[in-house]
């Protein structure tokens, strides 16, 4: 049995499926799966390439591997960390009474005559800096068990995505490169197929998607500023990602009259954060609210009528639907029932039918939906 502790992004919910769907892709058998505080431990059959996972999820900041401890957590920390016998040891823990543990640790290894430092990672760059992780020497303790850092998210690598590209829009404003490669791992999209965003703005899901490995995509936006941008973008990943054959196509074309410019039946999976209406100021009154997410959801049922002329049968579409926040409640675009009558089976997670993603004073939430096509 092999057991590993997934240390989940803010939004843990979005993070938790984002796993689920991975390991279905991947067809990675689970044997038992628990939500703890921050993290997901999960046990595996087989044991998992943490270094191929900690790359691809959007969702994910750590992933650890369970030691065993047969005597006591303290022990099998000083042992592990003893086991390379050359040199000073460098070591980190977090987690439940970390600091308590890693006095004990320190001092048992002074007592085995080891030289020690002990790091205090609150963040992943400083587990990163101190190479903590080829050491074997980052550990975080959850309850009465402890697991060793075998893969830690690449921070410095998604702000390089989300600030330096060369094209952006703070107008529309731009997806987290985190949160579109969540979606595009929510979408189970393999290699092969077609991806397209038909309101790709900057191209943020098109360029993350590159990232993962997919070779064939479409970006169609409105706006001829938007195309600019994401093959702006495009050329930018391509070259400094150094991925080659790709086979990409940027399309001006409104979303409600994709199928003038795009073949019937051809796209495998539509992934994307459409238009969500204009800026708000967050005094907004609530006849104001209820008209734009009326407009809104009509554009997204114009739209979906559109994806189901273009998407294969049995297409996937991963989508944001904006909720706007109105005193302490939302107000919600109302369309999921129209995009079912269009044609499209709602594809919950689990339990959830839609996945919330929002920050605290932020006055728009992204609702991220997924639906097939029948
Ligand atoms: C929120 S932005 C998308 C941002 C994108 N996810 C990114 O990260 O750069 C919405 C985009 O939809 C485009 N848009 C608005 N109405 C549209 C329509 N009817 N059809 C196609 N694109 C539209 C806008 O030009 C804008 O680029």
């Amino acid at each position: 049995m092999n057991t590993y502790a997934f240390q989940l992004g803010r939004e843990q919910k979005i993070s938790i499926a984002e796993i689920t769907a991975f390991f279905l892709h991947e067809n990675i058998k689970v044997i038992s799966q628990k939500h703890i505080n921050q993290f997901l431990i999960v046990e595996t059959k087989k044991p998992l390439d943490a270094n191929k996972l900690i790359s691809r999820l959007g969702g994910t900041i750590k992933i650890g591997t369970k030691l065993e401890c047969p005597d006591s957590i303290v022990r099998a920390i000083v042992d592990s960390l003893d086991e390379d016998k050359t040199g000073k040891v460098h070591f980190s823990i977090s987690g439940t009474n970390a600091k308590r543990v890693a006095l004990n640790v320190k001092n048992q290894l002074k007592e085995r005559g080891r030289s020690v430092r002990y790091i205090e990672a609150n963040n992943t760059a400083t587990i990163i800096h101190n190479h903590l992780i080829k050491r074997r020497s980052d550990f975080t303790i959850i309850n009465k068990n402890v697991f060793m850092t075998v893969g830690v998210q690449n921070i410095e690598s998604f702000s390089v995505r989300d600030y330096d590209r060369p094209g952006s829009d703070n107008v529309s404003g731009m997806l987290p490169p985190k949160l579109a490669r969540i979606m595009v791992n929510l979408s189970l999209a393999t290699p092969e197929q077609i991806i397209l965003d038909p309101f790709c703005g900057s191209g943020t899901v098109l360029t993350e998607a590159l990232d993962l490995g997919f070779k064939n995509i479409i970006g169609s936006d409105n706006s001829g500023k938007a195309i600019d941008d994401s093959k702006k973008n495009i050329e930018w990943i391509s070259q400094n990602y150094q991925i080659s054959d790709i086979n990409y196509q940027t399309l001006l074309s409104d979303a409600t009259q994709l199928s003038k410019k795009i073949k019937l039946n051809s796209i495998d999976v539509i992934i994307s954060e459409p238009y969500m209406g204009k800026p708000l100021r967050g005094n907004e009154r609530l006849d104001t609210l209820q008209m734009q997410t009326a407009e809104l959801g009509q554009l997204y049922v114009s739209a979906f009528q559109e994806f189901y002329k273009v998407l294969k049968k049995g297409g996937m579409v991963v989508f944001i639907i904006p909720q706007f926040r109105h005193h302490d409640g939302w107000v919600k675009t109302d369309c999921v029932e129209k995009i079912k009558k269009a044609g499209f089976l709602l594809e919950s997670f689990g339990e959830d039918e839609s996945l919330l993603y929002w920050r605290k004073k932020q006055y728009v939430g992204r609702g991220i939906y997924r639906f097939r096509k029948k």
